[in-house]
């Protein structure tokens, strides 16, 4: 964490910038009173009812840093850790392969006219021949298509998963290792969503996307009612503490981030925590709606680092949340993304290493920025009593670029 020299250059790629969001509620609003209906309670325990009852669930860990809590000034730093989740590498598995399960679960149910089957009916392979006349198909960045694949073939469906060209080979390796055909797609991720959706409109595929736009809902709205199994999680394992002061959420889509908001504004109430949002500056969509006050795109190659974050258009539902459940959204350059591995990667006295990903250590991007720009840490009330909350979204999803970043295996890091 040394200060970078002031030369000109370097201030530009430590480009940070944050936006207070003057439409977020008041903490003693509830979520009831706020716009945002279709993310549910009853739907949250829904999700975290099925999917703890899959094979290989366990919570994740909330690891304390007070090491690194101290050197930012900050009284409590806590990380959510996803990257051993159903060995998939991050929170995405919940997502996906829940909604995947959800589209079987309904189709079984018309095939057999059935009232109820659950994710377990499915996995007992009594409807084999239902589900294996399925199949799902969205695009991805790697993460979420990877979850989709999983959720394919553990509940015995078939799966076809669009790339754009920006996705790295070792990403599209772990996609195929679930017996997906993977295709890839010219332009960027907006484009092979719209790509996904005709080619499973003239093929008769089931989409599983975690975006939802007009006229499509209900299943990105599984999806996120999936990651709120984190939030669920994270709940639990702070029972008889304070709420943390401060969340900080990546964001690409949004999706991650408004079911973290929406779960824990449900949960807490008013003593809900201040909600930060965190997007690479060249995919700042979440940020630039805030600004506009209405859902804004964000155009081009949408280059970054943070390959999970690379998304120009804000989800309908995740807006829903997020224009008032947000306080502030921070827009942050690739360096703070690959400055958070290497921190995370060599922890400061008393702390244990973290094997986080490009996109998973975004949230300590924020807060290694706030460190240079003073503007930042004002904008976020980051002080020594503050305790904070980062998602640490995925491990090392693509190893070999972890390697490059870090200079070691996450193996290595964690011996
Ligand atoms: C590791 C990781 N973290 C965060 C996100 C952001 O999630 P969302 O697109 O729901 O905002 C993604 C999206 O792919 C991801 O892969």
């Amino acid at each position: 964490m040394n200060p970078p020299a002031p030369d000109p250059q370097h201030e530009a790629r430590h480009e940070a910038r944050a936006f207070v969001n003057p439409a977020a509620e008041a903490p003693a609003r509830p979520y009831a009173a706020h716009g945002a209906r279709s993310l549910t309670q009853t739907g949250f325990d829904a999700a975290l009812a099925e999917i703890s009852s899959w094979p290989g669930y366990a919570p994740t860990p909330l690891l304390p840093l007070p090491g690194l809590a101290r050197q930012l000034g900050l009284g409590q730093l806590l990380y959510k850790d996803e990257g051993g989740r159903f060995g998939l590498g991050s929170f995405k598995a919940l997502g996906g392969a829940y909604a995947v399960a959800n589209v079987l679960r309904h189709a079984v149910m018309a095939a057999r006219g059935l009232a109820r089957v659950g994710s377990r009916d499915l996995l007992s392979g009594a409807y084999a021949d239902v589900v294996g006349r399925a199949t799902v198909t969205c695009a991805t960045d790697g993460n979420h298509g990877r979850s989709v694949a999983w959720g394919a073939q553990l509940f015995g469906c078939r799966c076809v998963i669009f790339v754009h060209q920006h996705v790295s080979q070792g990403r599209r390796d772990a996609i195929a290792r679930y017996g997906a055909e993977v295709r890839e797609v010219r332009g960027n991720y907006d484009d092979a969503v719209r790509h996904a959706a005709a080619t499973a409109a003239a093929e008769g595929w089931s989409v599983v996307s975690d975006t939802s736009y007009p006229g499509y809902r209900d299943i990105p709205l599984d999806v996120m009612h999936g990651y709120g199994v984190m939030a669920a999680e994270v709940a639990q394992q702070l029972a008889g503490s304070p709420p943390p002061t401060h969340v900080f959420a990546q964001a690409g889509v949004g999706a991650l981030a408004a079911a973290v908001c929406a779960s824990f504004w449900l949960h807490w109430g008013e003593r809900r925590p201040r909600f930060v949002v965190v997007e690479p500056i060249a995919a700042d969509c979440v940020y630039r709606s805030l600004q506009a006050g209405r859902p804004a795109v964000v155009e081009g190659a949408l280059d970054t680092v943070m390959a999970g974050l690379a998304c120009g258009e804000v989800s309908d539902l995740a807006w829903e949340v997020l224009h008032g459940g947000t306080n502030v959204a921070v827009a942050v350059a690739d360096a703070y993304a690959l400055q958070a591995m290497r921190v995370l990667a060599a922890p400061v006295a008393g702390d244990r290493p973290v094997v986080a990903g490009e996109t998973g250590g975004v949230g300590l991007a924020a807060l290694l920025a706030a460190q240079q720009h003073p503007a930042l840490r004002q904008a976020l009330a980051l002080d020594a009593h503050s305790r904070v909350l980062l998602l640490g979204s995925e491990g090392d999803t693509d190893p070999v670029i972890y390697r490059q970043v870090v200079g070691r295996s996450a193996a290595e890091v964690l011996a």
